[in-house]
């Protein structure tokens, strides 16, 4: 009864632009999906959990899949069928002394797979916990069967001890690239190339602290560059932040990156990045004090690596608010900060106390953290092991850019209340309208998906909530999100299982106004084939379909199908409910009595998803429909949902009902009270009775005849209690005809009186 008005103001609440800055519209999801009607295939083995590393192949049709103590190789196109499995379990020896440790023998002192890199010889890279003792290994897929080949590398540095701890990695050619902690109390952070020449960050607050790693990539810049760049590897994470004054600790989100080529320093930073810099990364989320955190990223690159953006998922820190969020970042933006921006430096205030401000001396040259590029080689540097200490030292002592970086637009793409948001993927589709649009799929930490668009190709439009789908159970959070978009496939793990779903369940949308209002880039409603379908790619151009992404306008719709006249009776008296599905959560009812709309009152109380006519008397009998009516970008759509014909109900109907309000049920109650109490008083009264014939007290009257038999104690039986039960039933049958049939429409009518029919009348 109540979900109206909260939807209500959950749609203000998300609709209502502020005063600094206009939100994103509608963060209701349009449709919501519940757990059991998700198209949807769902992997899990017994004993078997966290299913939280996955490492798509789509070269052998594969999804690899790390757990806790085992990786499965699954068919891409149907994760049930499961191709090969391995097990690397902990040894019973590293089990002991992880325990000895003070470590929980049955959740710490486990092998979780955390690392599952594809490497370019064909094979992949696969790293475990290990009982707090990191390993990786080489494992190859070869005649249907996943075998590891036991190199026992030491995984420290590469992956993370904790299990609970995030961590971040990226496979780049022959090495690997990883974020994570390199001690076993998790508290020695560090950014790791593992190759012959390992480099690393330095042991700094002022280049990691406390930070949580969330995710890494691989950007080949170097390939077409003009000026003779890098590659570069981008980290994103959280940590605390050295450059605010603030009584509590507080975090802050960063980007980070490195040069690809950087083989360290000479003297100073040897074997360190010389070009490790970082900037903070911004997304503003009403006015909130704290900034918001980043918990996933997903990079999208639509047209060549100079159109990249990056869309990052963002949370409050300390709880301090329930909204969540999405930003989205150019990588142009980014470059500008890195390769442009000022640094940051540290100055001493009064005599402990650092402060971080811009930097505005002269920076010495070649720039600080840059990679090596075409200018620096014309100065004859041809690698960081030449650059000049002086480069080298004011890198090593200033990582942090001066200058933030904003979201596109300066703002999020979208800003939600409720469930937290935990991971981010975004497919690319080609449009009817040969645009391409980015389709956000959002995980949840109450296992739902949400489905969301911005309709401008530079992300700067109105965000929409296509749908919302319940994958998993709503206490499994989603913690894994990889998509295949040549496949049509997002897979979603949990620590419980992985759900397979497609991209786009077209078919859900039963006529062709929910198929267009659903502005869902995938779905086109076929004209001929009168269904909502997949469109074919590439786009026919000259076909029947109907698809408007940008107003959801269903004006080139056949006019949609009036509902089937329905037939309902009422006893007078009794509350009448008329149902009326809406089409989605974004549409209204309208109800109408023939013509006339009806208005609010207290007859008349509107639901989510019926009328309720309270107290029914004949002149609420008539014609009664209801509309669904949604608005998209001014335009209204309307279509007839339901349509009753309410009459009295006549003596012969016989049908009557059970009541199912609260209240009603308690005025119910009270009355079997009342009937149980007669029935013991009457029973008293013909076991009285009874007892006075037997000692010769009266007369038996011959109209008894037939109930004369004495009773067997049961007060049910005893003779004289048929009388006022009769009575009871006389009295109450009569306007509502017998009580044989009282479930058959309990949700006609609710009586609401002290003279409602009893179904215990017949004992
Ligand atoms: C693994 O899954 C179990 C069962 O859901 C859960 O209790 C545990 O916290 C998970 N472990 C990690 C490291 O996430
Ligand atoms: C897989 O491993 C086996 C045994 O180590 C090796 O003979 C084979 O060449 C490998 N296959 C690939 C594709 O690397």
């Amino acid at each position: 009864m109540y979900v109206l008005p909260v939807l209500c103001v959950l749609y203000l609440l998300c609709s209502a632009p502020t005063s600094s800055q206009d939100w994103p519209l509608d963060c209701t999801p349009r449709k919501t999906v519940p757990y059991h009607s998700v198209d949807g295939k769902l992997f899990r083995e017994n004993d078997v959990w966290n299913y939280t590393t996955m490492a798509l192949r789509e070269d052998l049709g594969l999804i690899i899949l790390g757990t806790r103590g085992a990786i499965f190789a699954l068919d891409i196109n149907n994760i049930n069928n499961k191709k090969a499995s391995v097990k690397w379990d902990v040894t019973e020896k590293q089990q002991e002394e992880c325990t000895y440790k003070g470590k929980d023998s049955e959740i710490d002192c486990q092998n979780y797979i955390r690392i599952l890199h594809g490497t370019d010889d064909g094979r992949m890279y696969v790293c475990g916990t290990n009982a707090f003792h990191p390993m990786c290994d080489y494992m190859n897929y070869t005649d249907g069967q996943l075998l590891l080949q036991n190199s026992q590398e030491d995984g420290k540095g590469k992956c993370p001890f904790d299990p609970f701890q995030r961590y971040a990695s990226a496979w780049v050619e022959k090495e690997l690239y990883s974020a994570t902690s390199m001690n076993f109390l998790g508290s020695e952070p560090v950014v790791l190339r593992s190759s012959e020449d390992q480099i690393r960050t330095d042991f700094k607050s002022s280049w990691l602290n406390e930070p949580n790693f969330i995710y890494m990539d691989h950007i080949p810049e170097g390939e077409n560059s003009p000026d003779g760049d890098d590659d570069k590897v981008y980290l994103f994470f959280s940590e605390t932040a050295v450059e605010y004054d603030f009584y509590h600790k507080l975090a802050v989100s960063r980007v980070a990156r490195v040069c690809k080529g950087d083989m360290g320093g000479q003297r100073t930073l040897q074997r360190k990045w010389t070009s490790f810099v970082k900037a903070r990364l911004e997304c503003p989320v009403l006015e909130s004090q704290l900034p918001y955190l980043v918990q996933d990223v997903f990079r999208v690159c639509p047209a060549g690596l100079t159109t990249c953006v990056f869309y990052a998922v963002f949370t409050p820190q300390m709880d301090s608010s329930d909204y969540s969020a999405v930003c989205a970042y150019s990588m142009r933006d980014i470059q500008h900060v890195f390769t442009e921006g000022k640094f940051k430096t540290p100055v001493t205030v009064e005599t402990s106390f650092v402060k971080w401000v811009m930097f505005s001396g002269d920076l010495p040259t070649p720039r600080p953290g840059a990679c090596i590029d075409n200018a620096a080689r014309e100065q004859g540097i041809t690698s960081s092991l030449e650059l000049p200490d002086k480069t080298l030292q004011f890198i090593r002592d200033r990582p942090l850019m001066d200058q933030e970086i904003g979201p596109i637009n300066n703002r999020p793409l979208l800003v939600k209340k409720g469930a937290a948001f935990t991971r981010i993927v975004v497919a690319s589709v080609v449009a009817l309208d040969r645009a391409t649009y980015h389709v956000m799929f959002i995980g949840t930490e109450t296992g739902s998906v949400l489905k969301a668009v911005n309709y401008a190709e530079d992300n700067t439009g109105e965000t929409f909530i296509i749908e919302e789908l319940q994958l998993f159970q709503s206490s499994e959070a989603i913690k894994i999100l990889r998509l295949s978009n040549s496949k049509g496939h997002l897979f979603a793990g949990s620590e419980v299982g992985v759900v397979q779903m497609p991209l786009s369940s077209c078919g859900r949308y039963k006529s062709c106004g929910d198929c267009v209002l659903a502005r869902d880039p995938y779905c086109a409603w076929d004209l001929t084939a009168a269904q909502c379908a997949t469109i074919p790619s590439p786009a026919p151009a000259d076909s029947k379909l109907i698809q408007n992404l940008q107003n959801g306008d269903t004006s080139g719709c056949p006019p949609p199908e009036t509902a089937k006249l329905v037939n309902r009776t009422f006893v007078p008296g009794n509350n009448v409910k008329l149902e009326c599905e809406p089409i989605s959560n974004l549409a209204r009812q309208e109800w109408f009595v023939g013509e006339a709309a009806l208005v609010l009152s207290d007859k008349h109380h509107f639901h989510n998803d019926s009328l309720m006519i309270l107290n029914a008397s004949a002149a609420d009998a008539a014609v009664y429909s209801c509309w669904s009516v949604e608005r998209s970008h001014g335009r209204k759509y309307r279509r007839q949902k339901a349509k009753y014909q309410l009459a009295l109900r006549t003596n012969g109907d016989g049908r009557w009902v059970l009541p199912t309000s609260p209240q009603a049920r308690s005025s119910h109650q009270r009355l079997v009270g009342l009937q149980i109490l007669v029935v013991l008083l009457s029973v008293t009264l013909a076991l009285l009775v009874g007892w006075n014939f037997y000692k010769g007290h009266l007369t038996l009257p011959c109209k008894l005849g037939r109930g004369q038999t004495h009773t067997d104690g049961s007060p049910g039986e005893a003779p004289g209690a048929q009388q006022p039960l009769q009575h009871t039933e006389e009295k109450t049958s009569a306007p509502a005809g017998n009580s044989n049939n009282n479930h058959a429409n309990q949700e006609n009518a609710i009586p609401m009186d002290g003279h409602a029919p009893e179904e215990e009348s017949v004992i």
